[in-house]
């Protein structure tokens, strides 16, 4: 997700993406630390690294588990993490699925084609390279969907940070790894743009990975959100081999499959307003205790005062 610039916080003016992107970088740094001390199998990948920061956080956070971690707990499974950095530093391609040229951030020229466009493959890795030694990062350039299919086929990953914001770009980014089994047991995705598009599962990210669910029957555990944007899963187990889609032209069986995906959706919708809806509760709960002590203090000044 792209930020826009902000004046610098005062002590009177709190920095609003200040708060946001401390939520996001701490979900980042804990998914990184969750796959070292849960011993995770594989490598830390980013689909789309435009300025280098979050790519600098995450080299840093696999920096931190190697010299604080990895001692601690042993050999750690899956250790030492590399750091895969992938975009086309041409910033984003041209919207050509429907599910993004219909997309509420594109028909308001937000994601534009050649928009989120960052520092160079160079400027990157030497950027990178301030917290995590060259060898132990890869920077990755061109379409992801040229790129994915050729990383190396033995190579899975623990933790996978999705900011590519398109459906279409999403899909190219994760459909490979899970064709080709290369998202591990355990593996935390954190999906930076969820809720851009007003949230709708009709677009983006929501969109592509209810497909992507449905397409591998991926099982997962969702872990909530991060920062206004941003959700977090736990991916425990996917069928490679995409289960098919109205396979023979199956006009019937193809609708049966959008219609689930219509339903996965909907779920996916309901359960985030239950949660929102839980959350206001608790907050109402809070505000129901704390005003009751008010009015115990209340009338104990009151009889004092008597
Ligand atoms: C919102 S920015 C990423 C922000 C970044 N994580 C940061 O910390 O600044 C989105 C990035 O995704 C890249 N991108 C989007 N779709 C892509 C695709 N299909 N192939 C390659 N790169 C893509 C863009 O070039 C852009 O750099």
């Amino acid at each position: 997700m792209s930020r826009p610039k902000e004046s610098a916080p005062t002590a009177r003016r709190p920095s609003l993406w200040g708060a946001e992107r401390r939520q996001v970088f701490e979900a980042l740094y804990g998914s990184v630390q969750y796959g070292y001390c849960m011993q995770v199998e594989g490598d830390v990948i980013e689909f789309g690294t435009m300025s280098g920061d979050t790519a600098a956080l995450l080299a840093e956070a696999i920096a931190a588990c190697d010299r604080l971690l990895a001692p601690r707990y042993g050999p750690v499974h899956g250790a030492p993490k590399t750091l895969w950095l992938l975009d086309s530093f041409k910033g984003l391609p041209e919207a050509e699925a429907e599910a993004d040229r219909s997309a509420p951030h594109v028909r308001a020229g937000v994601w534009a084609a050649a928009t989120c466009r960052g520092i160079s493959p160079a400027l990157l890795a030497k950027k990178v390279a301030r917290h995590l030694p060259r060898a132990r990062s890869r920077v990755v350039e061109g379409w992801f969907s040229d790129t994915v299919p050729q990383l190396p086929a033995a190579t899975r990953f623990a933790c996978i940070h999705v900011d590519c914001d398109l459906y279409a770009s999403t899909v190219d980014a994760l459909g490979p790894l899970f064709a080709r089994d290369q998202v591990a047991d355990g593996a935390v995705i954190l999906f930076d743009d969820w809720n851009c598009n007003r949230a709708s599962p009709l677009y983006g990210q929501r969109k592509a990975w209810n497909e992507l669910v449905l397409r591998h029957r991926i099982r997962f555990s969702d872990e909530g959100r991060c920062g206004i944007a941003s959700r977090r899963f736990i991916v425990h187990g996917y069928e490679r081999a995409p289960v098919p889609v109205g396979a023979g032209g199956d006009a019937g069986a193809h609708a049966a499959n959008a219609a689930q995906a219509e339903i996965a959706a909907l779920t996916t919708a309901l359960a985030e307003t239950r949660r929102q809806l839980a959350e206001r509760e608790a907050e109402l709960a809070a505000a129901a205790t704390e005003m009751a002590q008010i009015r115990q203090l209340h009338t104990a000044a009151r009889r004092r005062q008597r």
